[in-house]
C-alpha cells in the first residue's frame, strides 16, 4: 500500500499510530539538528519531522528533499509541541521512520500555496500545477458537487440522462460555430453544438418526457468574464408542459442546490419581472437585484428650460444614488470619466446634489431652477442627502445600457454588490423577434424554436416587433444563469417562423430540415431550458470569472496556453482534408 492515511485527516486520536503517508513536498526548513517537512496531497498537509540524533542518514536525505518532490513516509503519529491551530492536522506531527523518494521535481515555476506568487499566465501555462493549490481545488470539487447533486435531483424527478452527438450539423443562427473537416466527406464540415436544441427536441418526439444533460457546449464568440467558447451547459426539455410547469421545476432544483451548497433558503417564489420592465426599470434583460437604484425616465420635467443637451435628446434617463450627495467634485468627474470611456460611449453625465439644507447644487444649475430640480428630485423619491445621477440620448435602448453600467457601478462602489447575498428573478416575456439594423431584418431573440405567445399570434405579420415569446431567463445578481422557451410544436406555427425570419423554404429544409420532418410524426406540446453550470458554479463559489471553475480554461483569446492550441496542422492532414490555409 503506497499510503494508510490522508495527509488531510490525522489529529490527536491518532496519536501512537504508526501510518504512511504520500504526497508532495510544499516547504522543507531546517532548524538545528531538526528537518520539518510539510507534506500535502489532495486532503491536506501534515508535518513531517526528521531527527539528525536519532537517525543522521534520514535526516540529511530530508534535507535534500525539494519542493513538490513526491514522497512516501513511515512514521508514529506524535502531538505537536507548537500547535498550528489554522490547519486540521495542526496538532499532530509523525515522527519518520522511512522515507522513499518516490519521484523528483524540477522547481516549479510558482509556488504552490494558497496566495501563489504566479500570475495568471503561468498559472495557466502550468496549469496542472495550478491544481494542486487548494483555491483552485476547491472550486472544482465544488463542481464535482453540484453536478452531481444536479444529477440526483433531476434523476428524483424523472429526468433522463441522454448523451446527444457533438459533432452535428452548421446552423449559422446566434454564435458562430466550430467547424470540423470531415475526411471520409472531402468539402464536407461538421459543426460542434452551440447546445443541443434541436437534439433535446427530437428526444421529446421520440417520447423521452423529460430529458437532461450536463452537456459540453461550444460558441465561436468574444470572450468575457462568463464566457468560455467551451462551456458546460445543465441542458434540459419536458414534454407536456407550459410556461408555469418548468419554472417551478427548475426554481425547485435551484432552490436545491442553494440549500445543499449553502444552506441558503429563499424565501417565497423568485420574483418574475417582464423583460420589458427590466428595460426599462434596469437597462437589462440580467438586472443586479441586490439593490435599488432603479431608472427614473425625465424628458418630461427637462424640456422648456433651453438646456440644448436635454433637448437634443429624445431620452433622459437617471438614478438616485442614496446618501452620495457629499461627492467630491473629483468622484463625479471619476464617474463621469467613466461613463465616457469608448466601451460605454456617453457623452456625458449631469448629476444634482439634493443638499442636507434642502438645497440643490447640479452641473446644470444654470438652467435649472431650485424648483425645477425639486421637481426631478420627487420623481426620484429622493431625500436630502442624495446624489442624483441623469445620463440623455437619442436611442432609449442605448441610454439605458449606458445607465445600467453607470448603475453597477455605483453599486460596486456603495458595496451593495454582496457576494454572499443572492436576487435571483426569472426575467419572462420577452420579445419573439430582434430588429437588426445593420442588416435590415429580424432575428429569432431567443432561436427559431421559440413560441410566440398565444394572444401575440394576431402580431406575427402585422407588427412582429410587438410580438412577445414563451421565453423566460433566470438572472441572478446581475448574471444570466439560465434560459430557456415553450417551444413551437405546430409545423405550419414553425414555418410560419422562419418565413418571418427571412428563410426560403428551402433554405429551411436545408437546414432544419430534419426537425420540420420530425415534427409531422406526432410532436407533442414542449419545452425547457438550461443553465450555465460554470456560471451556476461561479456564483456559489463567489468568483469574478468562470475560468476559475473550469479545470482546463481557454484564455481570452480562446487559447489553451498549456497545451497550446489551437495551432498549425500538417500540411498531410490538411491534404487529407482537402483543406488549403490561407491566410490574410
Ligand atoms: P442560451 O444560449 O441562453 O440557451 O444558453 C443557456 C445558458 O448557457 C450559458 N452560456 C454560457 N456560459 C459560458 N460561456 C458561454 N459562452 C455561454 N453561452 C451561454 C448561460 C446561458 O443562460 N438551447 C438554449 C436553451 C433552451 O432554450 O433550452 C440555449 O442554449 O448561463
Amino acid at each position: 500500500m503506497y499510503r494508510t492515511k490522508s495527509c488531510g485527516e490525522l489529529n490527536l486520536s491518532n496519536k501512537g499510530e504508526v501510518v504512511t503517508l504520500a504526497g508532495w513536498v510544499q516547504k522543507n526548513r531546517k532548524l538545528g539538528g531538526m528537518t520539518f517537512v510539510d507534506v500535502r496531497d489532495r486532503y491536506g498537509i501534515t508535518q513531517i519531522v526528521f531527527n539528525e540524533e536519532v537517525n543522521k542518514e534520514l535526516c540529511e536525505q530530508a534535507n535534500k528533499l525539494g519542493r513538490e518532490w513526491v514522497i512516501q513516509v513511515t512514521g508514529v503519529v506524535e502531538e505537536r509541541s507548537s500547535k498550528n491551530k489554522n490547519i486540521p492536522t495542526g496538532e499532530i506531527e509523525i515522527i519518520v521512520q522511512e522515507l522513499k523518494i518516490l519521484n523528483e521535481s524540477e522547481v516549479p515555476p510558482f509556488t504552490i500555496e494558497d496566495n501563489s506568487d504566479g500570475g495568471d499566465d503561468i498559472r495557466m501555462q502550468y496549469r496542472y500545477l495550478d491544481i494542486r493549490r487548494n483555491p483552485v481545488r476547491n472550486n472544482l470539487e465544488l463542481r464535482h458537487k453540484i453536478a452531481f447533486e444536479v444529477r440526483r435531483f433531476l434523476d428524483s424527478q424523472n429526468f433522463l440522462e441522454v448523451e446527444t452527438p457533438v459533432l452535428i450539423k452548421s446552423t449559422p443562427e446566434g454564435a458562430r460555430d466550430f467547424i470540423v473537416p470531415s475526411r471520409m466527406n472531402p468539402g464536407e464540415f461538421y459543426a460542434l453544438p452551440q447546445s443541443p436544441q434541436q437534439f433535446k427536441q427530437l428526444l421529446m418526439v421520440a417520447g423521452i418526457d423529460r430529458y437532461f444533460q450536463i452537456v459540453k457546449c461550444f460558441r465561436d464568440e468574444d470572450l468575457r468574464a462568463d464566457r468560455q467558447p467551451e462551456f458546460t451547459q445543465i441542458d434540459c426539455e419536458m414534454s407536456f408542459v407550459e410556461q408555469e410547469d418548468v419554472l417551478n421545476i427548475f426554481e425547485d432544483m435551484i432552490k436545491h442546490i442553494f440549500k445543499f451548497v449553502k444552506g441558503i433558503d429563499f424565501e417565497g417564489n423568485f420574483p418574475r419581472m417582464s423583460w420589458h420592465d427590466c428595460m426599462k426599470l434596469y437597462g437589462s434583460d440580467k438586472p443586479d437585484m441586490r439593490f435599488g437604484m432603479t431608472f427614473v425616465e425625465l424628458k418630461d420635467l427637462t424640456e422648456g428650460y433651453n438646456f440644448p443637451v436635454f433637448d437634443a435628446a429624445n431620452f433622459v434617463v437617471g438614478i438616485c444614488a442614496e446618501g452620495c450627495a457629499s461627492y467630491s467634485r473629483k468622484q463625479i468627474d471619476a464617474l463621469t470619466d467613466f461613463v465616457k470611456r469608448p466601451q460605454i460611449g456617453a457623452k456625458g453625465l449631469v448629476y444634482v446634489k439634493y443638499e442636507n439644507d434642502g438645497s440643490f447644487k447640479s452641473s446644470v444649475d444654470k438652467f435649472y431652477d431650485q424648483k425645477a430640480l425639486a421637481k426631478w428630485a420627487e420623481r426620484f423619491n429622493a431625500k436630502p442627502g442624495d446624489l442624483m445621477l441623469i445620463l440623455c440620448g437619442d436611442d432609449a435602448d442605448k441610454t439605458r445600457k449606458q445607465m445600467n453600467e453607470l448603475r453597477l457601478e455605483m453599486g460596486e462602489q456603495l458595496g451593495l454588490r454582496d457576494k454572499n447575498k443572492f436576487a435571483p428573478v426569472w426575467v419572462v416575456d420577452f420579445p419573439l423577434f430582434e430588429w437588426v439594423e445593420e442588416e435590415k431584418r429580424f432575428y429569432a431573440m431567443h432561436h427559431p424554436f421559440t413560441s410566440p405567445k398565444q394572444e401575440d399570434i394576431q402580431y406575427l405579420d402585422s407588427d412582429p416587433g410587438r410580438v412577445r415569446a414563451n421565453a423566460y431567463d433566470l438572472a441572478m445578481n446581475g448574471v444570466e444563469l439560465g434560459g430557456g422557451s415553450i417551444r413551437i410544436f405546430d409545423s405550419q406555427l414553425q414555418n410560419k417562423m422562419f418565413e418571418l425570419l427571412g428563410f426560403t423554404q428551402e433554405k429551411a429544409m436545408d437546414q432544419f430540415g430534419c426537425i420540420i420532418n420530425a415534427f409531422k410524426y406526432g410532436a407533442p406540446p414542449h419545452g425547457g431550458l438550461a443553465f450555465g453550470l460554470d456560471r451556476l458554479v461561479s456564483m456559489l463559489a463567489g468568483l469574478d470569472s468562470i475560468r476559475d471553475c473550469i479545470a482546463f480554461p481557454k484564455n481570452n483569446s480562446g487559447r489553451d496556453v498549456m497545451i497550446d492550441s489551437p495551432s498549425a496542422v500538417d500540411k498531410e492532414q490538411l491534404k487529407e482534408l482537402c483543406l488549403e490555409v490561407k491566410l490574410g
